[in-house]
């Protein structure tokens, strides 16, 4: 079977970091096409900066990166250096990228690519913030029918939020944006916290990163540690929360998961709920589907996955 041609959307953060370390040992199932930076965890040229580093990390420099959206479409950006530091990628001390960024802007990245790929067969995996994606489809709506699926990190149900009681960062952050992706009508996977909760780095997955003995392995054991401290202080979790690679682990494994295709709608005016993912888990409406909304994980399986691939790098 071909690789599947993806398009990465992104806001580095430690966690995305490991999800394009596990795209780019992954070249059987995934063709990165390219990554596109968008504003999220930190500003817009630190997100960029840290993917750059990621690919020299990853060993693979010749990858394309480019620059989004610097901020949300309809708000000021909100980020979360408490979760990942000022940098952004804190833990690993790791050289500034050489390889240049893209000059071309990443909504005319994803635009471009849509329109030359065949209809189809390009995958959109966002893992921040969904600003790109959304000023794409405004600015060229012709490209949605063109979208293989979108397989996205964001939302939450069970777990509800994690930026304020009621939503998680990603579609906090830029909430019209999702409401936008989410009734685009593009086919949909979304790794929401409820997932992604159960996706923890605990110290024996940790030692197993940094048995590695590599570059790759030591600085992804690095990332985690660091990243780990906000969901052990607000949860009492076991370790940091992979959620990112999720998205990455369900391109080569889609069996590793499982959820449900229901319907999910954005909270875009309650200041109360905004960036809410109200998902009808128990379809209790009469609101047509419009995602497969992820709700269980074979952890054990992910993390053996994630570490086998990682020791390519
Ligand atoms: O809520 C978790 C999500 O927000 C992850 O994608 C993390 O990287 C941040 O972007
Ligand atoms: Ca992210």
């Amino acid at each position: 079977m071909s690789a599947r041609k993806i398009i990465i959307d992104t806001d580095p953060g430690q966690d995305d970091a490991v999800a394009i370390l596990l795209a780019l040992a992954s070249p059987e199932e995934i063709e990165v096409l390219g990554i596109t930076a968008v504003a999220g965890n930190v500003p817009l040229p630190l997100t960029e900066k840290n993917a750059r580093i990621v690919c020299e990390l990853a060993g693979k420099p010749e990858t394309k990166v480019f620059a989004g959206c610097d901020v949300p479409m309809r708000r000021p950006l909100v980020t979360a250096e408490h979760v990942h530091g000022k940098t952004g990628l804190d833990g690993p001390e790791l050289p500034d990228p050489v390889m240049a960024l893209q000059d071309q802007h990443a909504v005319d990245f994803i635009i471009e690519t849509l329109r030359a790929e065949p209809s189809g067969t390009v995958t959109l995996c966002p893992l921040g913030p969904l600003t790109n994606i959304a000023t794409a489809f405004t600015r060229a709506p012709d490209i949605v029918a063109r979208v293989q699926e979108i397989v996205l990190m964001g939302g939450a149900y069970f777990e509800v939020g994690n930026i304020t009681p009621t939503a998680e960062f990603n579609i906090y952050v830029d909430p019209e944006a999702a409401d936008i992706v989410f009734k685009s009508g593009a086919p949909i996977v979304v790794m929401p916290l409820d997932v992604t909760h159960k996706a923890l780095v605990t110290q024996p997955r940790n030692d197993a990163f940094r048995a590695l003995d590599t570059a790759v392995g030591i600085a992804v054991a690095q990332m985690t540690d660091f990243f780990e401290r906000f969901d052990k202080e607000k949860y009492g979790s076991a370790g940091a929360p992979l959620h990112d690679p999720c998205v990455t682990a369900y391109l080569i494994w889609p069996d590793l998961f499982t959820g449900r295709h229901i319907n999910v709608e954005i909270e875009t005016t309650s200041e109360l709920t905004l960036g809410m993912t109200v998902a009808d888990w128990w379809r209790v409406t009469d609101r047509a589907p419009n995602a497969t909304f992820m709700g269980d994980i074979d952890a054990d399986g992910f993390f053996t996955l994630l570490t086998e691939r990682l020791a390519r790098l």
